[in-house]
């Protein structure tokens, strides 16, 4: 089975994102039957792709969600997701965009500073409010992923580290505009290695049982996001194994009675039904590399110049036999090249590339580099 571009955008002018509403509503189906025995609440991570069309099919499917800015929560309220269903997580939340999300009573801030919770205090006393607030930790677990998105060892900057945590809830007595409802830890994403949540959740265990022993009772856990996806055979697996994630957490977390459960997800919601459709400028020959030019490049998808990362390429256009390519774009930087030596059915000026599982951080991480324009986004 190959990648199929439905007819009527075949002609439509390059580069583009074609997204799969179906496998998106497939793949919502799995998530949300998969999380209901348990009772997960699922928040989906808007930075993945914040697009309306998206964002409103995700609410509808009875996911709430998770933003890190001003920005993300106002498009998730715009796209429908009640307040109480959104949740605020980021290392650096300025003043203006915490004003705006206590005025529109979100559900939680994911805090992850004393400075912050002072922050949070003030802002709320001065609306007349109290910010619900669950205290990022960084669990010190290896998430087993490319470095740059990990996120919850002791040197990144995300979270309140395990040896600062009994001062920082020692000092929640003397912040009366911020009440403590949860506990938060996210440790990294694109996550295949799923015994790493079993870790976080025995880290979790724990860091309850001392809290309890503080006197405080935490009605939420949220375990964060990070599932990942399978970059080598979107056909194969277009959808993930949702079962075997939040089975990790039913296997390891000792919940309270009563207790609710969420996680973020967003790269697993969203990555396979994107596509960034390109069109082959020219084909140049060197002696030693047979480059397939593409008018997308690194301002419609940045992950492999920025991570390396892997996205399964096929030319869509020709029937011919493969021949080794290094796929680039046009942007005037040697990283700006989506793969090497990779086998491609013989390519020529005019073919139809596509490049899959771009459905998350691909078109929210472009950029108008080189002045180029937006590519268009096309749904069906
Ligand atoms: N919650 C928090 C606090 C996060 O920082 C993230 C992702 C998520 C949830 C959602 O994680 P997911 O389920 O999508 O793995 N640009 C990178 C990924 C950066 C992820 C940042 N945080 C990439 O293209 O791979």
């Amino acid at each position: 089975m190959s990648f199929q571009l439905p007819a009527e955008f075949k002609s439509q002018p390059t580069p583009f994102y074609y997204y799969d509403l179906a496998l998106l509503d497939q793949t919502l189906a799995a998530l949300t039957a998969a999380a209901r025995p348990g009772n997960f609440q699922v928040h989906y991570a808007l930075k993945a792709n914040s697009n309306l069309p998206i964002l409103q099919r995700i609410q509808q499917a009875g996911l709430g969600a998770d933003c890190v800015s001003g920005g993300e929560v106002q498009r998730a309220l715009e796209a429908g997701f009640a307040p109480n269903h959104v949740v605020f997580a980021g290392v650096g939340k300025s003043d203006a965009e915490i004003n705006r999300a206590l005025a529109a009573d979100i559900f939680c801030f994911n805090a992850e500073s004393v400075p912050e919770l002072q922050v949070l205090n003030e802002l709320a006393a001065a609306q007349g409010r109290t910010a619900r607030v669950a205290l990022r930790i960084n669990p010190n677990v290896d998430a087993h992923t490319h470095a740059y998105i990990t996120t919850g060892l002791e040197a990144n900057k995300f979270g309140i580290s395990l040896s600062d945590l009994a001062g920082v809830v020692d000092g929640l007595d003397s912040l009366p505009n911020v009440e403590l409802i949860g506990l938060h830890a996210h440790i990294g994403s694109q996550i295949t290695e799923l015994h790493v949540f079993a870790n976080l959740s025995r880290k979790l265990n724990e860091l309850q049982t001392w809290l309890e022993d503080r006197g405080h009772q935490l009605p939420h856990l949220n375990v964060g996001g990070g599932l990942g996806i399978d970059y080598q055979h979107p056909d194969t697996n277009p959808i993930p194994d949702f079962g075997a994630y939040f089975g990790m957490f039913e296997q390891h977390l000792v919940r309270r009675p009563s207790q609710q459960v969420h996680v973020e997800l967003g790269r697993a919601v969203v990555a396979q039904a994107g596509t960034l459709v390109s069109r082959v400028l020219y084909v140049k020959e060197s002696q030693q590399t047979r480059f397939a030019i593409l008018d997308a490049g690194m301002t419609e998808l940045i992950r492999p110049a920025l991570y390396g990362s892997h996205h399964h390429i096929e030319n869509i256009s020709s029937q011919l036999p493969a021949l080794a390519y290094d796929v680039v774009g046009p942007i005037c930087e040697s990283s700006d090249t989506f793969a090497k030596a990779v086998q491609l059915a013989e390519t020529r000026r005019g073919d139809l590339v596509a490049i899959r599982s771009a459905g998350a951080y691909g078109e929210v991480m472009s950029s108008s580099y080189n002045l180029r324009e937006k590519a268009e986004a096309l749904y069906r």
